[in-house]
């Protein structure tokens, strides 16, 4: 159920929102909000199979909550090579899921998510964005599928759908091939400091 049943209020949602990077106590109600806005279906996507184990790049997972701390969206971008050029892998990230609550949907928040996540790419110094997605919604942030015609997901895909968005003029001229997963490994973040193992 939504966490906004009184949204028929909002028409405008830029300022009834905090964007921020994503708590560990938001975690449950993120996964209840992808259920909800994506239905059942989600965890099939091949996007699924580039995220699964995985930790979103550093400061790249995204949560609008409202005045009363309930998650309204969520967005989150993962490390990975946009194919290859010249024999060398090509870093780029990889966006998605977007979501927002079905109530809170039409008043500006997904455009809200998407810019904040796009200034915060840029500004991390990552040279490209990719995305599965719809191009009639995408392509009002910038993205197109102009670069992306050599390269494949690591499953079923439309091409229409795969769209890239260059922050660094070029830096996915030529790329071919799948693109795969770089982030970190889930559960690699607890394991900073040594374990210690008893005998
Ligand atoms: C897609 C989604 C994130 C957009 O968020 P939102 O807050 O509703 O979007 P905004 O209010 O910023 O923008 C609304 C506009 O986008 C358009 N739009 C929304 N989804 C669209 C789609 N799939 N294709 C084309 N246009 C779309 C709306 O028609 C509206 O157009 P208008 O400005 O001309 O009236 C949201 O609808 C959602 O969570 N959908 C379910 C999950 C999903 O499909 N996520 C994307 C795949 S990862």
């Amino acid at each position: 159920m939504s966490a906004f049943p009184n949204a028929a209020a909002f028409t405008d949602a830029a300022p009834l929102f905090r964007i921020a990077s994503e708590r560990a106590c938001e975690i449950a109600q993120r996964e209840a909000l992808l259920d909800l806005a994506m239905g059942p279906g989600r965890t099939r996507k091949s996007s699924e199979a580039i995220r699964r184990g995985r930790l979103p790049a550093e400061g790249l997972a995204l949560s609008a909550t409202g005045a009363d701390g309930a998650l309204a969206a969520t967005v989150r971008l993962w490390n990975i090579s946009a194919g290859r050029r010249d024999g060398a892998a090509v870093p780029a990230l990889l966006l998605g899921p977007l979501a927002v609550d079905p109530a809170l949907q039409g008043a500006g928040l997904g455009g809200l998510m998407m810019r904040h996540a796009i200034a915060e790419a840029a500004r991390l110094g990552h040279g490209a964005i990719i995305l599965v997605g719809d191009p009639e919604y995408y392509q009002r942030f910038g993205f197109s599928p102009e670069k992306t015609a050599r390269l494949a997901m690591p499953g079923p895909f439309e091409p229409r759908r795969l769209l890239a968005l260059e922050f660094a003029a070029g830096h996915l001229d030529g790329v071919s091939g799948r693109i795969r997963p770089t982030g970190r490994l889930e559960g690699t973040a607890r394991l900073r400091t040594p374990l210690r193992i008893a005998a």
